[in-house]
């Protein structure tokens, strides 16, 4: 297959980066203009989580092998898709939104597709086609395979839908087709759907139960992506530490640990990151896999959505208090310089002040580099909202919520201060966003460090970078020798 992120038509894509009040993140993927006429332009814009970016570049691959490619401009797009997220009512609204203006180009331009997919999709099916009449494809996230014969369908003036959740489909053969890259950092998917249950998630009804992919095509991927210039790749899944595969031939079985270590084992040069991990699921053998590998950065996403054990039970968490801060302590003895972060949903069901006031102690306790902070919003067909009636009034939520953005920023600005006049390990990733001047890049600590650009060095690149200067959200600092 093409690699059309080899093609400089695709470089540069633009990544913008969304920050809504409530802390929900959005990011929204352009691909450039394609050039040669006569062929069939798709558009797609990604919305949610990092598997559903990683996704898009799925559907990407599938729509290049059917003749379609790629464009950055939607008014001159064929087939128009927008990859949907369905964890929050604000994420929907958005999604609802997009299709708002997608209706005006097709009345403009009659014969544009409109496709939805992922979570949204997923969630509503067919109602989807009856509440939004233009859109001509609902396709469900492990139904891409389908998308040339549903577009096909549409083709006839039919309407597209396939959202059947497999529990096999990995899209383990499928070489994803780097849309937004950066040509330094990928995302690899390494599993795909969730058996947690958290009461309050969606995502085990939209993504369909827990499959892991084929070690050996995760590390054929690695391996390809060094040897094309990549010096980055995080391994994703709902939940990585329940990653488990089989070899059929040996009969071998591949826990995270191994995949992490095979991993890391591509290349001293490629840093390897995952994420998301599990309080219940983290074992001592990945922080010992992490602690024997420079490579394997040390910064772990361990969401603790509640501090405290009452809300943790109603959430289903199957951890308590304690055990999220013994593992905290496990990953201080055995990681002593990783850095942690951590999603938070203020005002659960049922959440008092006093259960509240764990959680922010738990922001103290764990030190967290950094956070991503919601309230608490009710999905239908979920556990919680089929057992606990959602009580906690929308300003008692938003209050919360904006007293843990609060300490989470005090936290993060310590953190980043106490770096002040250490050198990290920087890989450049491109120019920073605020000057053509300075380069800005990750230390392990997944911490954004920004620097001026000194001599030949280029994205890509390991340097040392001395920090001068801290912000909450940033280090500032120079190349060092
Ligand atoms: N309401 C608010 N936040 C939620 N999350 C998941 N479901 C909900 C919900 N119903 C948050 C959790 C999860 C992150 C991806 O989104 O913190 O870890
Ligand atoms: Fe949702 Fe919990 Fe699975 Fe994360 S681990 S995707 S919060 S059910």
């Amino acid at each position: 297959m093409q690699l059309y992120d080899d093609n400089p038509t695709l470089a540069g894509v633009a990544k913008e980066l969304d920050e809504s009040k409530q802390g929900e993140v959005f990011y929204r993927e352009y691909a450039q203009p394609a050039t040669i006429a006569g062929e069939r332009l798709f558009y797609i814009e990604s919305y949610g989580c990092q598997m559903n970016f990683s996704d898009s570049e799925i559907v990407a691959s599938i729509l290049a092998e059917s003749g379609f490619r790629p464009t950055r401009d939607v008014e001159v797009a064929d087939l128009i898709l927008i990859n949907t997220c369905s964890i929050r009512e604000k994420a929907e609204e958005t999604v609802r939104k997009r299709l708002r203006v997608f209706d005006q180009l097709k009345r403009n331009k009659p014969g544009t597709m409109v496709g939805v997919l992922g979570c949204m999709a997923e969630r509503l099916k067919a109602k989807f086609l009856e509440e939004e009449k233009l859109v001509d494809l609902v396709v469900g996230p492990d139904a891409y395979r389908d998308l040339p014969a549903l577009v096909a369908t549409a083709d006839d003036g039919g309407k597209g839908i396939n959202v059947y959740l497999s529990r096999e489909e990995t899209y383990a053969d499928i070489n994803p087709l780097r849309l937004d890259s950066n040509g330094v950092a990928a995302f690899i998917s390494i599993m795909r759907g969730c058996d947690n249950m958290c009461s309050f998630c969606v995502v085990p009804f939209t993504r369909g139960r827990e499959r892991s992919r084929d070690a050996f095509s995760i590390i054929a991927e690695a391996t390809e992506l060094y040897q094309r210039g990549y010096r980055e790749v995080t391994l994703l899944g709902q939940n990585v530490d329940s990653y488990k595969w089989q070899n059929p031939e040996t009969e071998q079985v591949v826990n995270f640990a191994a995949l992490l270590e095979m991993t890391a084992q591509v290349h001293p040069d490629l840093r390897v990151r995952f994420s998301t991990s599990h309080p219940k699921d983290i074992t001592d053998e990945v922080l010992h896999t992490m602690a024997a590998h420079e490579n394997i950065c040390k910064y772990i996403h361990l969401p603790v959505q509640s501090g405290n054990s009452r809300i943790l039970e109603l959430m289903n968490r199957t951890y308590d208090r304690e055990w999220y801060m013994a593992r905290i302590e496990a990953i201080r003895r055995i990681v002593p310089e990783c850095a942690i972060s951590s999603d938070i949903i203020a005002g659960f069901c049922s959440e008092t002040e006093a259960e509240h006031q764990d959680t922010l102690s738990m922001i103290e306790y764990a030190d967290y580099s950094m956070s991503y902070m919601f309230f608490y919003s009710e999905r239908p067909g979920t556990l919680a909202a089929r057992k606990y009636p959602d009580d906690i009034p929308l300003e008692v939520k938003k209050r919360r919520l904006q007293e843990i953005i609060r300490l989470q920023a005090q936290v993060s600005f310590r953190h980043n201060q106490r770096d002040i006049g250490r050198t990290f390990k920087v890989l450049i990733e491109g120019d920073s966003r605020r000057s053509s001047d300075d380069f800005c890049g990750r230390n392990t600590q997944n911490k954004m460090t920004v620097f001026p650009k000194v001599g030949q060095y280029k994205p890509g690149d390991y340097v040392n970078v001395k920090v001068l200067e801290a912000t909450s959200a940033t280090l500032i600092g120079e190349i060092v020798d």
